[in-house]
């Protein structure tokens, strides 16, 4: 990012400041606001998000991968640390925007005699970090709200809200810039998604890697032995075959790990989410493996790759050239859901591979709100096919047609569309994905 965009972010984000204002006025006219109207409730469930979407472009929040955590998630996240939390455990959000996440995590916390001593006990347990110095002023005032909550009986001064010493441990800066460590007992984290480029000493990703995976594993390798880390991530993480490797190097850092599905992270923003549980650990390399959270497949032994070869369809048409011999060719649009087609009368010329029929084809698009997640149809042809890359070919070990007709109906269970769900929230079904399949005969 150019220094002349750094500061039209810097500027673009100053706007959010207007919301820091608009609390404290709304504070100052109504004191007592806390108790009426439920406008603290909106101040601290879901207000600072509007306030993001209002005054912040949507071009800018996902330029910096800022998008705030919604009520329900975040307590899905501090339902996790609940038992240490309620022990009056620290605490750290390392990117914690308008601090939705250490909001939702408070409500575990022990409160003291008066809003002061409430105050003073979180100070010393909350740290934070942001880049941004008015999404740490607005942290600060929600946090200073939410321990208000805890004593709705006492009158409290704005200043007494305002003053810098309250929650002094959330901060604004890079939090890998910052000489910081990370030896809180708990973490919790919903860090910028998107996408970066590489750096030279990431060991599990070249070209662009997603940023989450990146902050996490700096953030683990600054952790101290014992920390429970709790991430909002992309389901791309847990599920993606790209991102083996990382789930890989995690693994290597931890000594225990719970997934849990979260499906999408807010009904604004289409993209699946699973909150991951680490405990730090070192030196167990081999000993913890990635959960991989699948439904019980009741005593099922067989698996697609057992019955079925898989390859992706070759021709790139708008890529290949028009030559070679003619075949016949399907492609996503004429591969119609669970037919049988026979009599292809769309040919094209193709120097890939071709493919002997029968054969099932299943579409490589798929959406976990879609009906089926793996809509399939069989080609029944005499001649060899060729076959569009948007389509996966399923090839039967035996070459029979009764068998493309047993894996149609197999995918058409409901315990496919659950089995895929959990193994593969994004858009695209992948070959590992299918090979490993369980075949429902
Ligand atoms: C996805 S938002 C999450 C905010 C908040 N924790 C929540 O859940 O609502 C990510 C936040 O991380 C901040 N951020 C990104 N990179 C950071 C870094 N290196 N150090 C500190 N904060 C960072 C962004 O400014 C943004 O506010």
């Amino acid at each position: 990012m150019g220094n002349t965009q750094n500061l039209d972010l810097v500027q673009a984000v100053a706007k959010f400041s207007k919301y820091c204002d608009e609390i404290e006025s709304l504070y100052e006219k109504s004191p007592l606001f806390i108790e009426k109207k439920g406008s603290s409730t909106c101040i601290l469930n879901g207000g600072a998000t509007s306030a993001l979407q209002r005054l912040i472009s949507v071009e800018v929040r996902k330029q910096a991968g800022i998008f705030f955590t919604s009520t329900d998630l975040a307590d899905r996240v501090a339902k996790q640390l609940s038992p240490l939390l309620r022990m009056g455990v620290d605490l750290f959000d390392p990117a914690c925007g308008a601090g939705n996440l250490l909001i939702a995590c408070t409500r575990y916390l022990p409160s003291g005699e008066s809003f002061d001593d409430t105050v003073r006990i979180w100070s010393e347990l909350i740290r934070g970090y942001d880049l941004f110095p008015e999404f740490i002023r607005a942290a600060r005032l929600r946090l200073a709200i939410a321990a208000a909550n805890r004593h709705p009986k006492e009158q409290i001064n704005l200043e007494n809200m305002k003053t810098e010493r309250l929650f002094e441990k959330l901060k604004t800066g890079d939090v890998f810039h910052a000489g910081e460590t990370n030896p809180s007992t708990c973490v919790v984290v919903n860090p910028p998604f998107g996408y970066m480029p590489a750096p030279k000493d990431c060991s599990w990703g070249n070209g662009r890697i997603q940023i989450a995976g990146w902050f996490v594993e700096r953030l683990l390798r600054m952790a101290n032995e014992g920390q429970h880390l709790v991430a909002i991530l992309p389901d791309v993480l847990n599920s993606g075959t790209r991102y083996k490797l990382w789930r890989d190097t995690v693994c290597s850092l931890v000594s225990d790990i719970a997934v849990e599905q979260a499906g999408r992270f807010d009904p604004d923003t289409d993209v699946d989410v699973v909150i991951v549980h680490l405990i730090v650990g070192r030196g167990k390399d081999g000993s913890v493996e990635w959960p991989d959270n699948l439904p019980q497949t009741k005593g099922l032994t067989r698996k697609v790759s057992d019955c079925f070869e898989s390859h992706v369809g070759a021709v790139v048409p708008h890529r290949d050239p028009n030559e070679g011999e003619s075949y016949p060719y399907i492609h996503a649009r004429t591969a119609l859901a669970w037919q049988i087609l026979e009599n292809i009368s769309e040919r094209r010329r193709s120097i890939r591979r071709v493919f002997k029929p029968p054969f099932v084809v299943v579409h490589r698009t798929s959406s976990p709100s879609d009906k089926y997640r793996c809509v399939g149809s069989i080609v029944n042809e005499s001649e060899e096919v060729a076959v569009e890359n948007h389509l996966i070919v399923l090839l039967p070990k035996d070459g029979s047609l009764e068998s493309c007709k047993q894996l149609l109906e197999s995918l058409k269970h409901t315990e496919t569309n659950d089995w895929l769900n959990h193994r593969i929230r994004c858009r695209h079904l992948t070959i590992p994905a299918l090979c490993d399949l369980p075949y429902y005969e």
